[in-house]
């Protein structure tokens, strides 16, 4: 698929702006600030319902304004589709598309992008909530029914929670038992759908992850993802150490000797991890184990990368998982190629390794670039080229 037009009014430093794109590579240059990754965050935000780079919506909303408007015209299958969103400072979000309202969060069924940004380098470095929620973003562009299976998820969570609480201290009373028997039923039900899909993910994503790596790097790191699963007695306070050594391995060369977890598999382990931590919940008032708990482990060189990789190498596995991310949505998405967005990542690379990720590329429908230095990108990536500047398209 591709953006051919994206309209944007009142979004960060844009008041209005108009941007023809390209099918191939676009890339957007300017110096510092003047608003290269604002464009390329709101393309994101129509394929997400989420920014990058913030968890507040309202940040996207120019200073002083009410609202914010993105505007894209995309193109697949033979078809046209105009997608829209405003979003509010006061009130709900609003979506359309092809100008009747559609309900926000259907938005992402019709946009589908993939975005690297420096903040990824979190998905290696950062804490077990960032990992998950990349796994979870990705099995709703992959199926967007899942969306509805999470929000549930958490719903149910924060219910079970909200009860311990109210046991935690006095003391469980009969009836408050068996209303957590159910919350436990309803939390196994949805929560072990979590689980298994993205258990399969993490097995779908290991060899695009070792052929986006070896592409770019070109050298044979192992890049590998463990699962760390909570219901097996994994611990979300514990170090990347040791829940590397609980997790089965996802690679080739590497046998399971554990029981994987799969369909009524899951729920049954689910479900006596719970009986199994019951006490504890009810000392501490939380939910202890589920998909809330779980992390995904990123192995390289046979050691955790957080902790023991060097900054380039966690980069180049970052920028991997979103490369073979793409590659995944490309292999089964009947609308093409997610649209690949990639904000300031050549000038971390070296010569090298630019040309290695620009051939890499080459493949997709559309690609959307950003950098502040022009040279940095290789010629290739650079026919189509928007000068940004002070929150403007301009010319060179
Ligand atoms: N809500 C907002 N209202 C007005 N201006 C904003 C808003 N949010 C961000 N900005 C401005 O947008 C500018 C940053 O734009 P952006 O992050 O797109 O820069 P960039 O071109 O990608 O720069 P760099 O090369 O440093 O990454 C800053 O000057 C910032 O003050
Ligand atoms: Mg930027």
């Amino acid at each position: 698929m591709r953006v051919t037009h994206l309209s944007l009014t009142d979004f960060r430093n844009y008041a209005h702006a108009e941007v023809p794109l390209q099918t191939g590579a676009n890339l957007f240059v300017g110096r510092n600030g003047q608003g290269k990754t604002n464009l390329v965050e709101a393309l994101g935000y129509l394929s997400t319902l989420g920014s990058h780079r913030v968890s507040d919506d309202k940040a996207m909303i120019r200073a002083g304004e009410a609202a914010a408007i993105i505007r894209a015209r995309l193109e697949y299958n033979g078809r046209v589709i105009l997608a829209e969103v405003q979003l509010n400072r006061a009130g709900l979000n609003r979506a359309q598309v092809n100008r009747s309202a559609i309900r926000t969060r259907d938005l992402p069924r019709y946009f589908s992008s993939v975005v690297f940004a420096p903040e990824d380098l979190a998905l290696v470095r950062g804490d077990p909530s960032g990992r998950r929620r990349f796994l979870d973003q990705l099995l709703v562009l992959r199926t967007p029914r899942l969306s509805g299976v999470i929000a549930d998820y958490e719903r149910v969570l924060k219910q079970r929670n909200t009860l311990l609480k109210s046991v935690r201290g006095s003391g469980a009373k009969e009836h408050q038992l068996s209303t957590l028997d159910i919350w436990d039923e309803r939390l196994v039900g949805l929560g072990s759908e979590i689980i298994d899909e993205r258990s399969e993910l993490v097995r779908l994503l290991g060899d695009p992850l070792r052929a986006a790596y070896r592409a770019v790097v070109d050298e044979d790191h192992g890049p590998g993802l463990l699962e760390s699963l909570s219901i097996f007695g994994a611990d979300d306070d514990a170090g990347a150490t040791a829940r590397a050594d609980e997790a089965h391995r996802h690679s080739p060369d590497t046998a399971d000797d554990r029981p994987r977890p799969t369909g009524t598999g899951t729920a049954a382990v689910f479900r006596e991890a719970l009986a199994g931590i019951r006490r504890k919940e009810l000392e501490r008032g939380i939910t202890l184990v589920g998909p809330h708990r779980d992390d995904v482990v990123f192995m390289l060189n046979d050691l955790p990368a957080k902790g023991y990789a060097s900054h380039g190498e966690s980069w180049s596995f970052a920028l991997s998982l979103k490369l073979a991310s793409a590659e995944l949505l490309r292999r089964d998405s009947a609308s093409g190629d997610p649209v690949l967005i990639l904000d300031d990542v050549f000038a971390e690379l070296d010569q090298s390794r630019r040309r290695r990720l620009a051939e890499a590329i080459g493949g997709y429908e559309q690609v959307l670039i950003t950098a502040a230095v022009l040279d940095d990108v290789p010629e290739a990536l650079a026919a189509h080229t928007i000068h940004i500047r002070g929150g403007a398209v301009v010319d060179a």
